[in-house]
């Protein structure tokens, strides 16, 4: 079966980049990504491609070679689903904040209002692929669903997750390491797998393409964030350590690394992880295995989040205890506020917590992020509900100029590692700054040597006594 007209569901950070390469490498696909946001749908639209709501480097160059030839944005799901042989289920999966399962579980409603929306419109047959990251067994509640319209349209459905990470979503897209599709063994189910593989395969070598069942496939995806995770509070728990024995976590990291069992990638300490979606996807894990009584697993899943939340915690800690135990009423500087560089996206980052806690001590805070907009920073606070929102506006500013940022501050803290911090002026920095100037580096990525020597107070997570 050749797939000719692809329907996505959800145009977010999976979404769009994710259909916009299959339309620029499958040109006689015509893709459509459909989304109740209208806002959004009519950014995708915008002429002005920095306009994109995904900020992603080389993903401009791809929406232009392709929209409005074979890829298109549209708000009429019902119509971009009726057309289409294959629909994408890329919709939002976040942590349930009602109910059972509150705080752990994944909250499964915009999947589900996808999936009777699917069997309200189709009049043919449909793969229906799940994009978005899912609980393992969720594919047979789909099913269900679909099943059960008695309009005889037969589905079959198939997981195939996303492992693109944010910032280096195009070229993550353009050379994945695998694709992972997970299907029926059934003949018709060896038919849609076939039928997606095909897809992959233009771009994609075939031996990099993966099929499994359904709930190895599911299941990879949870544990693959796991692992990544894992790997990040484990260097993370080791950068405690290094500060109290005089090791330097980049130089532990550096010799684990060199182990070609355990490679040199995840390894960089930082403030903590931040993302949409490793603390959601251990926390659903956490969940399904309570839910399945193996509670050992569970509690072995939930350390990573401990851990992570005390790295956070402990990186405001250290500001507030090194400005001699006080911070009410000083300037601390914020470089970043992204959950990691080259990306917009803000969802748990780090940074989030850690401005919080300061504000808690009546910091005054200054940010400056090259891709985040002020009301997205404050849109990121007011959710806490710590404070009011006239608070969180009168006690943190968001400057566009990053020079004004660290102007008069008693202290500046690096919260997201965007290779432009290094090749600042520091030496103007430090001019401009109270004395002595300090920097908390969160993120470990300048030069320790020129910054003591201009004259700085220079702290790196994972180094120092
Ligand atoms: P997102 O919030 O950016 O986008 C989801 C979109 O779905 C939103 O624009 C929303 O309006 C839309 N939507 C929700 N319900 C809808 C409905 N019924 N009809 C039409 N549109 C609807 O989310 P995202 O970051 O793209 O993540 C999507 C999924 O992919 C999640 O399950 C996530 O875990 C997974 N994932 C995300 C990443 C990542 O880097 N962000 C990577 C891999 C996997
Ligand atoms: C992560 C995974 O890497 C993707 O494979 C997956 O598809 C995606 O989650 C998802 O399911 O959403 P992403 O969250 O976009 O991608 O970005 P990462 O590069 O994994 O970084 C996550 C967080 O860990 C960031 O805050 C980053 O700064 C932090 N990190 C990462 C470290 O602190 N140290 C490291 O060595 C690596």
């Amino acid at each position: 079966m050749k797939i000719k007209n692809i329907c996505c569901i959800g145009a977010g950070y999976v979404g769009g980049p994710t259909m916009a390469v299959i339309a620029q490498k499958c040109p006689h696909i015509k893709v459509t990504v459909v989304d109740i946001n209208e806002a959004r749908i009519a950014a995708w639209n915008d002429k002005d491609l920095s306009k994109l709501p995904v900020f992603e480097p080389g993903l401009d160059d791809i929406v232009k070679g392709a929209r409005d030839r074979n890829l298109f944005f549209s708000t009429d799901v019902d119509k971009a689903i009726d057309e289409a042989e294959m629909i994408f289920i890329s919709v939002n999966t976040p942590t349930k904040t009602y109910g059972k399962g509150k705080g752990m579980a994944a909250d499964l409603k915009y999947i589900e209002l996808c999936a009777r929306q699917i069997a309200r419109v189709s009049k043919t047959d449909k793969i229906v692929v799940e994009k978005s990251t899912l609980p393992v067994r969720t594919a047979s509640a789909i099913k269900s669903i679909l099943d059960n319209t008695g309009n005889h349209v037969q589905f079959q459905i198939l997981s195939n997750p996303e492992f693109l990470a944010e910032g280096t979503a195009v070229p993550d897209l353009l050379n994945p390491d695998r694709v992972l599709i997970g299907g029926d063994t059934t003949p018709e189910g060896t038919k849609a797998v076939n039928a997606l593989v095909e897809v992959y395969e233009n771009w994609v070598p075939k031996a990099q393409i993966l099929t499994t069942n359904v709930w190895s496939s599911e299941l990879s995806k949870l544990t693959a964030n796991a692992f990544l995770a894992q790997r990040v509070s484990s260097i993370n728990a080791m950068s405690e350590l290094c500060e109290k024995t005089g090791a330097d976590v980049d130089e532990v990291a550096k010799a684990i690394g060199m182990d070609s069992r355990i490679g040199s990638k995840f390894l960089k300490a930082s403030v903590g992880f931040g993302g949409s979606c490793f603390q959601k996807d251990i926390l659903n894990l956490v969940y399904i295995a309570k839910s399945y009584g193996l509670n050992k697993v569970a509690d072995y899943w939930e350390q990573v989040i401990i851990m992570n939340d005390h790295q956070k915690q402990r990186f405001s800690d250290n500001i507030v205890n090194t400005l001699y135990n006080t911070v009410s009423g000083k300037k601390i500087t914020f470089l970043g506020w992204a959950f990691k560089k080259d990306t917009n996206d803000t969802r748990e980052s780090a940074a989030i917590k850690v401005a919080d806690n300061l504000l808690s001590e009546q910091a005054n805070i200054s940010v400056f992020d090259p891709k985040v907009v002020g009301e997205r920073v404050y849109a990121d606070l007011d959710y806490l509900k710590t404070r009011t929102t006239e608070e969180n506006r009168r006690l943190l500013n968001v400057c566009k100029d990053p020079y004004q940022a660290c102007n008069e501050s008693h202290a500046i803290a690096v919260l997201t590692e965007w290779d432009e911090f290094v090749d600042y002026d520091w030496e103007n920095i430090y001019k401009s700054m109270k004395k002595p100037a300090f920097v908390f580096d969160g993120r470990g990525i300048l030069n320790q040597k020129t910054l003591e020597k201009i004259g700085f107070v220079y702290y790196k997570i994972g180094s120092g006594i």
